[in-house]
């Protein structure tokens, strides 16, 4: 695989399904067109990395110089993690990683309000903290940004209510949602 954005789909694919995870192929896809969407500098948030299979699907088909900010509160403690963060230095040097050990509130304090395009929430699933999530981080998006999360599905039924409360997301895939218009709610 050559050192460069990846802009087929099957592509991405191929490398990201070397790493475990809960993303199926039509939410990694989703993710690869709105990842692709984002311009050079614009930083792409996830809010629960675990051993990187949404993360370095969304690394691979970012532009370039777009930065990508992983969050988890146990950054680096799976199994995997060092391969996933090795494929996604070696496939695209080009993307300014900031992986940060700690929670989503800790690390929506070190951005500033409208800073951010995307906001990916896949961490803690219950309702109060999806809704601490949705609630900090809506803030530092920039106003046409992209706020959308994973498991909007009735086996997360904190999530489904949290997402919710602040409107009826469009869902991706098989459990992606997204609130349109995000500022405005
Ligand atoms: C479902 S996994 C993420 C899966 C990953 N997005 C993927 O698709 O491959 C959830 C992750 O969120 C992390 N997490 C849980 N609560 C968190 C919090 N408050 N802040 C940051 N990360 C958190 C967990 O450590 C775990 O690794």
């Amino acid at each position: 695989m050559s050192r460069s954005q990846l802009t087929l789909f099957a592509d991405v694919l191929q490398e990201v399904e070397k790493f475990p995870g809960w993303m199926q192929e039509n939410e990694l896809r989703w993710i690869h067109e709105a990842a692709a969407s984002l311009q050079p500098n614009q930083f792409w948030v996830e809010l629960g990395v675990h051993t990187g299979r949404s993360a370095l699907c969304t690394i691979l088909s970012l532009p370039p110089w777009a930065v990508f900010v992983g969050v988890d509160i146990i950054l680096g403690s799976h199994v995997g993690f060092s391969t996933f963060v090795d494929r996604a230095t070696y496939l695209r040097p080009d993307i300014k990683l900031m992986l940060l050990k700690m929670s989503s509130k800790e690390a929506c304090k070190l951005f500033q309000s409208e800073s951010v395009h995307s906001v990916f929430i896949d961490a803690n699933h219950t309702y109060e903290s999806v809704m601490e999530d949705i609630t900090l981080w809506k803030n530092r998006l920039v106003p046409s940004g992209i706020l959308a999360g994973h498991d909007y599905i009735p086996d997360f039924p904190g999530v489904v209510r949290a997402v919710n409360t602040f409107a009826t997301p469009v869902v991706h895939g098989y459990s992606i949602w997204e609130i349109k218009n995000p500022k405005n709610r």
